[in-house]
Parts: structure tokens; C-alpha cells; sequence
């Protein structure tokens, strides 16, 4: 087995995530982060030989084999591309780019010299999602009638909660659908195999201002804010949506993608409804998926290496009985791209790589057009 070098650029709450459970592959040591805040202090908490306040310092120095973007969404494409230009494999956060036109020009580039890319859309590997996937693709579901949901956070529900997230400037044109709803459609997608074609979206902005606080945050744990503490700033992207979905494969769907929704810390919900039976799961029992039936009872399966699908099996690490979730999601996401980039597998596979941050631009783009012009949107094809 191949041993990887690997860096991270940007380690706020997700490049810890990346550089934990990159270390459980075995075969990839992380010998450098690059983060222009506190980069030495983030290196020594999470024992990281090296730190860089300049990723392009980094990657020109350390040579890696693979370079994990965790950066705020305007720099995925400038890290991406300049990894690509020195043939280096990026593995990307969601969403891809800020824009259609980076995506566009990441996708080529990594085509155009076969570069084998990721991108982290962890989501696809929670075991009951694999489990829905499975069974969908053996016919144990049918028919697919529809697809419902949704996508529920409550970090934003305080009009003095404030994040970059805000900014479209640093996030794009779209927060809450392509911060979180991104993952859902992926999921939605991918479960029932068939893509959408065609949406319908109604935006929302609860908090048309926020208190943009003058000080970094973290001054204020503990604390209300004063006048003079902040800046009433007004919000141009979502805090809510809805949208409704039309696929190839003749199915309908529906999702509700909440960032105000008190008590709701990260609650994933896809709903699948089929000829023979239908399924529900819910990431916060990321453990469980329910089967439905009309003429017998319903079923609880649990995650079970042992009585799952082996496809399931496959991304599982520990017994039935012991708990795993949103960390475990990375781990084995990270371990079939690792194993893609080994064999030089630009084709892709069950995980997502820089085509899946195209599409997920496309659907992104469109249904921010749907919400604006009030009407259906066809999804552009890549
Ligand atoms: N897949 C998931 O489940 C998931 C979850 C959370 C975040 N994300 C994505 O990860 C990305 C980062 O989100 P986050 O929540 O970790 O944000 P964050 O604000 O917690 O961290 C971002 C980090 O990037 C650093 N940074 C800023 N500019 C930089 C630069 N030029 N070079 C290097 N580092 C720089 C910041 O200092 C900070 O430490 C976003 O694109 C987000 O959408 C994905």
C-alpha cells in the first residue's frame, strides 16, 4: 500500500476533522497545515510536524502527495488549481467553487492533465445511507415514486449569530442550499440513482440583519453583545429554503434546508418512497434506518456489519452495537479516494470528486435562479 504524504490548508473546526481522520487510513501521514491563524498553535494541539501561515509556502516546500482544502469557499478554487498545477491530488470541501465558471475550470484542468480529485461530500458514506443506496440498486425498493427531507440547523438563529458564512463575497450567492442543501440533493441523488433535472425554490431570509460583531468572537463567549461591540449589517442569501425536485428517473421530491431552526443542531432527513417499501433515516440516529411496509410489519435495522449489505459492510469499522457517525463519514470517504488516487482512477466511484462539485454547482445555480424568477428551472447538464 502506498504511503501518502498529505497537508491541510485552513484548519478551523473542519481541517481538524480532515487531519483526525485522515491518521485512522494508516497509510497517510499529515506532515503540514497552512492557516494565516494561530497556524503553530493548530500544528501543536493536533501534533502536526508543520505549520505555515501561506499554503503556496506549504505545498512548494513539503511536496505533497495531496493537498485537503478546508478553506472558506471563495479560496477552494485558488488552492485547488494551484495543487493541480504542481500534479498534486486536491480533496475538496463543500461547496466546490464560488462560482460556475471556477468550477467549470477545475474540472477541466484535472481532466485535461488526469488528475484524480475528491471531494468531501462525507454524507454518502454514514452506513444506513450506503444501506439505502444498496438496496435501491438491487430492486429491494421498487419503483421510486418520491424523495423528501430536509436539512435542519439552528446556528443561525440568533440575529447576533455571525460567521464568514454570511459574507457572499467569502460563500457565493447561496448560504443555506449550498452550505447544507448541497449535501441533501447529493444524498437524494445518489440514494435513488437518478439526478434531478428540474427545480422549483422559495427562499427565505428571516434575519434581514445581523450584529456583525467588530471584535473576534471568541472575545464575547460568555458575554451579551453592546451596541458599540457591533455593526448592524444587512443579509442577502438565505436562512431558509424549500425545494421541490423533478428527476430523470420519473421520481418527485421535496426538502426543507433550515439554518434558524431552534433545536436542530444537524439534522440530515431523506425519505424514500417506493413500490415495494419505503425508508427513512435521520442523521441524528445515523444509526437506524426504518423500512416501511403496508402489508406486514415495519422494520429497524440496525448498523450491523453483519446483516447489512457487504457494500455497507465495507465502510464500517466496528461492530454492531458501537456507535458511529459523523467522523467515521470522513474516514471512509477519505479511504476510497486515497485508494483512487493509488491506482490512478480519474474515472471516480461511489465517492464524489470535482465533477460532483460541478454538478452540485449546476443544481446550486439553478435553484438560486428558480427562487429569483419564481418558476421551474431545468438543471444544466456538465
Ligand atoms: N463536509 C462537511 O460536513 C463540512 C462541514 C463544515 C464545513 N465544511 C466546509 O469546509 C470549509 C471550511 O469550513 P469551516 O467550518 O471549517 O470554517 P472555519 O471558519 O471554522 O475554518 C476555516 C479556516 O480557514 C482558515 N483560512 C482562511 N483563509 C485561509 C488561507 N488563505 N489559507 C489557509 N487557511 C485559511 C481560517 O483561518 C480558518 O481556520 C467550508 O468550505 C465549509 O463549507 C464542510
Amino acid at each position: 500500500m502506498k504511503k501518502f504524504r498529505a497537508c491541510v490548508v485552513g484548519v478551523g473546526f473542519i481541517g481538524a476533522v480532515h487531519v483526525e481522520q485522515l491518521r485512522r487510513l494508516g497509510n497517510v501521514e499529515v506532515v503540514a497545515i497552512a492557516d494565516p491563524a494561530g497556524a503553530e498553535e493548530k500544528a501543536a494541539a493536533l501534533c502536526v510536524p508543520k505549520a505555515y501561515s501561506d499554503y503556496r509556502e506549504m505545498i512548494d516546500t513539503e511536496k505533497p502527495d495531496t493537498v485537503h482544502i478546508c478553506v472558506p469557499n471563495n479560496l477552494h478554487y485558488e488552492v485547488a488549481m494551484y495543487a493541480m498545477e504542481r500534479g498534486i491530488s486536491p480533496i475538496c470541501e463543500k461547496p466546490f467553487s464560488k462560482t460556475l465558471e471556477e468550477a467549470r475550470a477545475l474540472v477541466a484542468y484535472a481532466k485535461e492533465h488526469k488528475i484524480v480529485t475528491g471531494f468531501n461530500f462525507n454524507c454518502r458514506y454514514y452506513p444506513q445511507a450506503m444501506q439505502m443506496r444498496k438496496m435501491v440498486e438491487k430492486g429491494d425498493v421498487g419503483d421510486i415514486f418520491s424523495v423528501h427531507g430536509g436539512y435542519l440547523q439552528d446556528w443561525l438563529f440568533l440575529d447576533t449569530d455571525y460567521s464568514w458564512r454570511l459574507e457572499p463575497e467569502q460563500s457565493g450567492a447561496s448560504r443555506a442550499f449550498a452550505d447544507i442543501g448541497s449535501h441533501w440533493t447529493d444524498l437524494a441523488e445518489t440514494v435513488i440513482g437518478s439526478k434531478a433535472v428540474e427545480v422549483f425554490a422559495d427562499f427565505e431570509t428571516f434575519h434581514k440583519t445581523r450584529k456583525k460583531p467588530l471584535k473576534p468572537i471568541a472575545t464575547y463567549s460568555g458575554m451579551a453583545l453592546r451596541p458599540e461591540d457591533y455593526q448592524e449589517v444587512p443579509i442577502e442569501t438565505e436562512d431558509y429554503c424549500t425545494v421541490l425536485f423533478k428527476f430523470a428517473n420519473g421520481a418527485h421530491g421535496c426538502c426543507n434546508i433550515h439554518q434558524a431552526f431552534a433545536g436542530r443542531k444537524n439534522q440530515m432527513l431523506l425519505d424514500v418512497a417506493g413500490s415495494k417499501c419505503s425508508l427513512h433515516w435521520d442523521s441524528e440516529d445515523s444509526n437506524e434506518l426504518w423500512i416501511g411496509h403496508r402489508e406486514r410489519f415495519n422494520e429497524r435495522a440496525p448498523k450491523d456489519p453483519s446483516i447489512l449489505y457487504p457494500e455497507t459492510g465495507a465502510i464500517i469499522s466496528y461492530p454492531g452495537g458501537h456507535v458511529e457517525g459523523f467522523p467515521d463519514t470522513f474516514k471512509q470517504n477519505f479511504k476510497c479516494i486515497y485508494k483512487a488516487i493509488e491506482e490512478g482512477n480519474t474515472e471516480g466511484g461511489e465517492f464524489a470528486n470535482f465533477e460532483d462539485g460541478l454538478r452540485e454547482m449546476l443544481v446550486c445555480e439553478a435553484v438560486v435562479r428558480s427562487a429569483k424568477e419564481g418558476r421551474w428551472v431545468k438543471i444544466d447538464e456538465i
